[in-house]
């Protein structure tokens, strides 16, 4: 089933509409604490009687343990199978209450209102639900789609500068792998007058497409893990080593260290490697990976989840707009991409 999105100048009567429509016995609405601040005051004229879950914000909140108390609220609130959960926040609420959702009796409907870039373009699109578990990263979740999603750009009025350049780079990855002439519109735009709307649609038309296609991953959905699997490990690395960067921040620099496997394997032209590195340093700057660092960020591509065996599974681009997945690169190619990215000014 393919998700049911609105784009909504006004996501408290686009809710109230569809809440009418659906007569639902009980409403309850998922938000964490930055989400109940700014987000809720735009859509409670949408909602007529409801309860409020708050859970606290943070990717180390993305817990089975969350889950919990989220199952609990929903029972002390007697929820029951005509019932809905409305999830009001970025990525981690949006995949951990439409798990809780997605399991709670079996499954109630549940309506998905992204408030960051990275959930309105990526995390809200294509039904992956659930949470991490001890160290891994959404080990447990299911398959389930929104009943609806309304994506509102007006949320992103409240969001840190850090926060929406951090989903950009979901953009620009989706840019990257799909639409050589909208990578020329981004960047030769003044970053500051990027127009949002227009990209989240872009952005999710894209998804959208691909998700449709390939729901359960089997073959195409794996290019939207371009920039991915060295990005991830980066992530990773820094965040054992207390050096926390975000995830899109990460999958930046991703982009470059895979943008130079692809130019080395001689899959990408120079020029447009070159076209990449710039206006990725340019928006991102670097990320001081100590040297140190490769074989520890090795070992974590070669334990990404896109793998096969033991060789390094990877999305390659070859050329802007086109992408190849299921990639094997080698330990030293990472190495070396690593070695270019340090090498960079
Ligand atoms: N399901 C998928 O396909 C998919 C895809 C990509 C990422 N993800 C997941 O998404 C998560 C990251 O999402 P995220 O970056 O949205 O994180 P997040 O939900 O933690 O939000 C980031 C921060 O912004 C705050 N916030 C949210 N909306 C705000 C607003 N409008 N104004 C002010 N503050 C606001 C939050 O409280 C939080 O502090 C990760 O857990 C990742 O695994 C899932
Ligand atoms: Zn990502």
């Amino acid at each position: 089933m393919a998700d049911n999105i609105v784009f909504s100048i006004d996501p408290s009567s686009d809710l109230k509409i569809f809440l009418d429509q659906r007569k639902y016995t009980k409403v309850a609405v998922l938000t964490d604490e930055n989400t109940l601040l700014h987000c809720y005051p735009l859509i409670q004229k949408g909602l007529s009687q409801h309860k409020v879950i708050q859970v606290k914000s943070g990717e180390e909140q993305k817990t089975i343990e969350t889950c919990s108390q989220i199952w609990q609220a929903m029972t002390d609130q007697a929820l029951d199978r005509h019932s809905v959960l409305i999830v009001l926040g970025g990525g981690v609420p949006g995949d951990m209450g439409g798990f809780c959702a997605a399991t709670y009796k079996r499954g109630i409907d549940f309506i998905l209102i992204p408030t960051t870039l990275l959930s309105q373009v990526d995390a809200s699109i294509g039904g992956k639900l659930g949470v991490d578990f001890n160290h891994f990263k959404n080990h447990i979740g299911v398959f389930q789609h929104p009943s609806l999603t309304i994506l509102h750009s007006g949320f992103l009025k409240t969001l840190s500068l850090r926060e929406l350049r951090s989903g950009f780079a979901e953009i620009i990855k989706h840019t990257l792998i799909s639409d050589a002439a909208m990578w020329e519109k981004i960047r030769s735009a003044d970053y500051s007058t990027l127009d949002w709307q227009m990209l989240t649609k872009h952005s999710v038309n894209f998804k959208q497409k691909i998700v449709s296609e390939d729901p359960k991953e089997k073959g195409l959905r794996k290019i939207l893990n371009a920039g991915h699997t060295i990005g991830h490990a980066i992530e990773t690395y820094l965040l054992d080593s207390g050096n926390k960067v975000l995830h899109g921040e990460a999958i930046a620099a991703g982009l470059i260290a895979e943008g130079f496997t692809a130019r080395e394997k001689g899959l990408l032209r120079a020029d447009a490697f070159d076209s990449i590195c710039q206006y990725v340093l340019k928006i991102y700057g670097k990320i001081d990976i100590d040297q140190n660092a490769d074989e520890t960020i090795v070992a974590l591509t070669l334990q990404d989840k896109k793998n096969l065996g033991n060789k390094i599974l990877c999305v390659l681009l070859e050329g802007i707009g086109k992408a190849r997945w299921d990639c094997e690169i080698s330990s030293d190619e990472v190495k070396r991409a690593l070695s270019f990215y340090r090498s960079l000014c």
